[in-house]
């Protein structure tokens, strides 16, 4: 069977998505676990774009050793040497250069002639390939590209040194069918396509990036490139748990592999969904929280009889397995600490004992302490890295009350205490943040979801908020939902403090 390489770009076209920003530490935390999901290829960042990603990307590379890691450069030198700065320090390093060939791209974004475009891209894949034996390169909005044009670059590249040639479907235009036929083509009229690798890059804005990366399997293409959650810029890229669990589940069809180890598939989705704030949706195939739950009497009957009826898959194929002891108020530090290893969650001594005593605190408010919630304690615990923390915070509304919000936050040492009304107590809890500081957070998007089931579930509140012009996540948990919504704002306002967009006014401390 044919092996096909699974190329993640979770933490570069998904870290694009409106809203998402991740601090290095998360991704760190996500490039650990996309290594041992057994991607082949991870694109940690775009250097070039922000002091910090580079910082990120630099991380990644020079932590994470068993798998190629790559980092994207546009067409010219200046990002060309800085990818090379963030990755050289690398175990298997790989250059991502890209330049648009469809007329459209090439007339009105770069103002340039084909002949300038075909000169450049050769150009970079030179420079690139004088600092790394692995050069990979894209051609952007290339299903919208002239297939003879195309294959003249790809050409030219190829003789540059390229190792791997990337075929995007950047705007998410193409069908399948009509996708298979142009990658064969382009195929067909390059010199030299059987020294490389050839990759698809699939956007999903007409819903198809699956379809159409599926469809350049049949084609016989060696490199697929995808995020988890499918996250991404506008409705997302390919998802990565719905290739790889097709390709898995229907061999009988695709008769290819990939190297992925499948029962990570729900850790690493929920790690994603959890760190960049970018809510899973119930029904998301493979990863959804309805994806194996089945509601009609009809189908539950038919499972009870033999489960084949209504499943193609196995919940324990993705890693989701029934756990067998449940965590509550009277477990101690042993069980609670295994329970920790099997999630992969491998903590130092210091940080157990403080997930440890949030643990007891939280399961002397609720029955059962679940998976997710023991997920959520690591997290927060992460949290306490944060440089302004809730204090306490008190809020009151009501039928004929003017809903109210005093809080108390600690920063530098010192305590900043304000309060003011608001439409409703989570508006009041947010704008009394905000007069604390001197923030102007513009609230763009808030979710509230039970963490688990259960009538004692904690809520889980994901916001998106606009500073100026950076919009940014974060992501609360608590029993109280204005608690949890106040901790995710904070966690918004932490990361825009932390990338320098906002700016702290001290008053009102005491
Ligand atoms: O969608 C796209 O074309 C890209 C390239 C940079 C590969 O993300
Ligand atoms: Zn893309």
């Amino acid at each position: 069977m044919r092996r096909i390489e699974i190329f993640d770009t979770t933490l570069r076209d998904g870290e694009q998505s409106p809203g998402v920003a991740l601090n290095s530490d998360e991704k760190l935390q996500i490039a650990r676990q996309l290594a041992k999901l057994g991607v082949n290829v991870l694109e940690a960042g775009f250097p070039i774009s922000s002091p910090g990603d580079f910082q990120g990307v630099r991380r990644i590379a020079q932590e994470v050793r068993t798998l190629s890691v790559a980092a994207l450069a546009r067409a010219n030198a200046k990002d060309i040497e800085c990818a090379w700065d963030a990755i050289s320090v690398g175990e298997s390093p790989r250059i991502h250069t890209f330049l648009a060939t469809s007329p459209i791209h090439m007339l009105y974004k770069l103002q340039k002639s084909p002949e300038e475009v075909l000169e450049l891209a050769i150009q970079a894949v030179r420079l690139a390939k004088l600092k790394v034996g692995d050069v990979e390169f894209s051609a952007e909005d290339a299903s919208r590209s002239e297939v003879d044009f195309l294959a003249k670059v790809f050409s030219g590249v190829i003789k540059a040194g390229a190792t791997v040639l990337n075929i995007p479907d950047t705007v998410g235009y193409a069908t399948p069918e009509e996708y298979a036929a142009f990658l064969r083509a382009v195929m067909e009229r390059t010199t030299g396509i059987e020294k490389v690798k050839v990759s698809v890059h699939c956007h999903n804005d007409l819903g198809l990036a699956v379809a159409n990366s599926l469809a350049a399997v049949g084609v016989g293409v060696h490199q697929l490139e995808c995020t988890v959650n499918g996250i991404g810029e506008r409705a997302g890229n390919a998802a990565l748990e719905e290739l790889v669990m097709a390709l898995h589940t229907r061999r009988d069809q695709y008769d290819v592999d990939t190297s992925i180890v499948t029962t990570e598939i729900a850790r690493t989705s929920q790690l994603v969904s959890r760190l960049s704030g970018m809510v899973i949706q119930h029904n998301k195939a493979i990863v959804g929280k309805n994806a194996f739950a089945h509601e009609s009497g009809i189908h539950q009957d038919g499972m009870l009889k033999d489960r084949s009826t209504y499943e193609i898959m196995l919940p324990s194929d993705i890693g989701i397995d029934a756990e067998t002891i449940v965590l509550g108020k009277h477990s101690g530090r042993h069980a609670v600490h295994q329970r920790l290893t099997d999630l992969g969650l491998d903590l130092g001594e210091s940080q157990f004992e403080e997930v440890f005593s949030q643990f007891k605190i939280l399961a002397d408010r609720k029955r059962e302490v679940t998976t997710a919630d023991l997920f959520s304690l690591v997290d927060l615990k992460t949290e306490t890295e944060d440089q302004i923390r809730l204090d306490y915070m008190q809020v009151s509304s009501g039928t004929h009350l003017t809903p109210t919000a005093t809080v108390g936050l600690l920063y530098n040492g010192q305590r900043l205490e304000d309060a003011t009304c608001g439409d409703g107590p989570v508006d009041a809890a947010f704008k009394a943040i905000d007069k604390v500081l001197g923030t102007e957070g513009k609230l763009m998007h808030y979710s509230l979801q039970a963490i688990d089931g259960g009538e004692d579930a904690q809520g889980e509140v994901t916001v998106t908020v606009k500073f100026g012009d950076n919009m940014v996540g974060g992501r609360g948990v608590s029993t109280d939902i204005i608690e949890a919504s106040v901790l995710g704002y904070l966690q918004a306002v932490n990361r825009a403090f932390d990338r320098g967009w906002i700016k702290i006014i001290e008053k009102n401390a005491s």
